[in-house]
């Protein structure tokens, strides 16, 4: 099973860019995983709890459950938009969660490795977190980061995270299949280095914060948001659930082929607290889930936020460009694991350019062709030659190219690979002019067999392309009369068109995005034509 999940996203806020970018990525890669015949499990959903939830709650004048799931709304609204398909979602306070988390933290109360002691210290409100000096800046104060900063005494909860370091650091130098990129893993390496004897506190006194997950053991507090937060990956993938129906079957899921996540949590939260939680639990190596980290969406090389005003709201951008063209772009103008700058421009420029000018027009050109010369009967003609077999030799390599690169979450090269395939196809038809055999006397086979290899590499490039743009592959393949049910990426074989099979006229998948400039000058040039046809029509008539 390819158990992919998700960062579960805060419920403070409305979903940005940057949330949208890590999803499409995890749902390209489930896709695609499923179209290899893998059987996938996609998990994604939100993070509830908390006192920034809490604190957002009392100043709507609302239940912070109740501020929780409506701003739940918008993400489930905004992926259902951008077609995420996910298998479970994952709210923290959905009471299947609560009793997991309530379960963990008893056995791990029973095999020692909870204690509660009393601790005085300096306390971001914002991050909720005691600080240490590690967190002090050079000039020895606490920085911006960390918002408002109050001294603090109180007793609480803490997990003995100190006694798991030396397993961690061995298991994580040992393994590097546990961080992608390897660079992130190197991160990881260093703050293994820097996480020595601390142990990290799981509680917050209920006075302070009751928005969160009661201890079973002391009903005082309630559980540090991120360790509620970081078991949404077992509890919804049916760890403890006793044979709950409603969740899956956990043997069959774990440990996680993929979890994806943004660079800024893997240290601490994922690569060390995380790992040493399930160790602690008892998860032997072998059950360590994988992650892959993502890089961050930016704003001409700045963080998005709220006091730059640069938020870049998703659901703006599928009403202006559509959802698959933001799909499109997000994971072909991104390097996994590294940072980007969303750039609207960029994203009509890709689209126009990739999808609308070079697929758009291949598959238009080679139907209306296919549809003059040929009556939409689809033939391989007869014969070969050199020009057509470099292209099926050319077609081959892009796919185990597209293949080797999407196993290793490469979409931007993959992406490019099929793109590169297209413009093989469009330089085809320079080469070959179909338009001229069509008017050749004897020239029949050879402009079937050059039309056959058009449509056979847009059926190729449509199927490959459902991971990325779901609709549009569907459309494309509609148009090609094209089954590819069963198929599978290593199965695809020259001939999903079949001798003698008909295909429809095209309709245009990949409209041009235009600005409104651009808009209004096309009317005008579609106003003149009209105006001139007319006039023509009258002096005739
Ligand atoms: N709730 C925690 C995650 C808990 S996982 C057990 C959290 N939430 S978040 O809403 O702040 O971020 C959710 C995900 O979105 C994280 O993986 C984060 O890295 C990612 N992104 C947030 N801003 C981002 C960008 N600007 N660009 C790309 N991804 C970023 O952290």
């Amino acid at each position: 099973m390819f158990y992919i999940t998700t960062a579960i996203d805060y419920t403070n806020g409305a979903p940005h860019i940057g949330h949208a970018y890590e999803k499409v990525l995890a749902d390209v890669l489930a896709r695609w995983h499923r179209m290899c015949g893998e059987e996938v499990y996609l998990l994604t959903g939100v993070d509830q709890h908390g006192q920034k939830v809490q604190q957002k709650a009392e100043a709507a004048g609302v239940s912070p459950e109740q501020y929780a799931n409506d701003v739940m709304q918008k993400f489930i609204a905004l992926w259902e938009r951008l077609g995420i398909a996910y298998d479970g979602w994952a709210a923290t306070s959905d009471p299947r969660h609560v009793r997991c988390v309530q379960q963990i933290l008893t056995n791990l109360k029973d095999r020692g490795c909870l204690y509660k002691k009393a601790y005085k210290g300096f306390y971001s409100v914002r991050q909720e977190q005691f600080l240490t000096d590690k967190e002090r800046g050079e000039d020895g104060s606490f920085g911006p980061e960390w918002g408002e900063v109050i001294e603090l005494e109180e007793e609480n909860w803490y997990f003995n995270l100190s006694a798991h370091v030396a397993w961690l650091r061995e298991y994580v130098s040992t393994h590097p299949e546990v961080v992608t990129p390897e660079f992130r893993r190197q991160n990881l390496l260093n703050a293994i280095e820097r996480a020595e004897g601390v142990d990290l506190c799981i509680s917050r006194p209920k006075e302070r914060l009751a928005w969160g997950i009661p201890l079973p053991f002391d009903p005082e507090f309630v559980t540090y948001v991120w360790f509620d937060a970081l078991v949404n990956y077992i509890s919804f993938a049916g760890y403890l659930s006793e044979g709950d129906a409603s969740l899956p079957d956990f043997n069959r899921l774990w440990p996680a082929a993929c979890e994806v996540i943004g660079k800024d949590i893997l240290v601490p939260a994922h690569g060390v607290y995380w790992l040493c939680m399930l160790h602690a639990m008892g998860f032997a190596d072998a059950e360590m889930p994988r992650l892959l980290v993502h890089g961050w969406l930016n704003i001409r090389g700045e963080k998005m936020s709220k006091s730059l005003g640069n938020i870049v709201d998703p659901n703006d951008l599928c009403d202006v460009f559509g959802a698959e063209a933001l799909r499109y772009y997000l994971v072909r103008d991104t390097k996994t694991g590294y940072d980007s700058d969303y750039d609207a421009e960029r994203l009509k420029m890709i689209y126009n350019t990739e999808l609308a000018n070079d697929l758009g027009n291949l598959c238009n050109r080679s139907l209306n062709m296919c549809k003059s010369y040929l009556g939409s009967v689809v033939s391989r003609g007869e014969g070969d030659d050199a020009l057509s077999a470099a292209l099926r030799a050319h077609l081959s390599e892009t796919e185990k190219k597209f293949a080797t690169c999407m196993d290793a979450y490469n979409t931007a090269d993959a992406l490019g690979a099929l793109n590169e395939h297209v413009k093989q196809c469009n330089a085809y038809i320079e080469q070959t002019q179909p338009f001229r055999m069509a008017k050749e006397e004897g020239k029949l086979p050879e402009l079937q067999r050059v039309l056959f290899h058009l449509l056979e590499s847009c059926a190729h490039v449509a199927y490959l392309l459902g991971c990325v743009l779901p609709e549009a592959s569907a459309r494309m393949l509609e148009q090609l009369q094209v089954s590819t049910e069963g198929l599978t990426p290593a199965g695809l074989h020259w001939g999903l068109l079949t001798e003698g099979q008909a295909v429809q006229a095209p309709t245009p998948v990949f409209p041009r995005i235009m600005s409104e400039e651009e808009k209004a000058k096309a009317a005008e040039r579609a106003a003149k034509a009209a105006a001139k046809a007319a006039r023509k029509a009258a002096q005739q008539g």
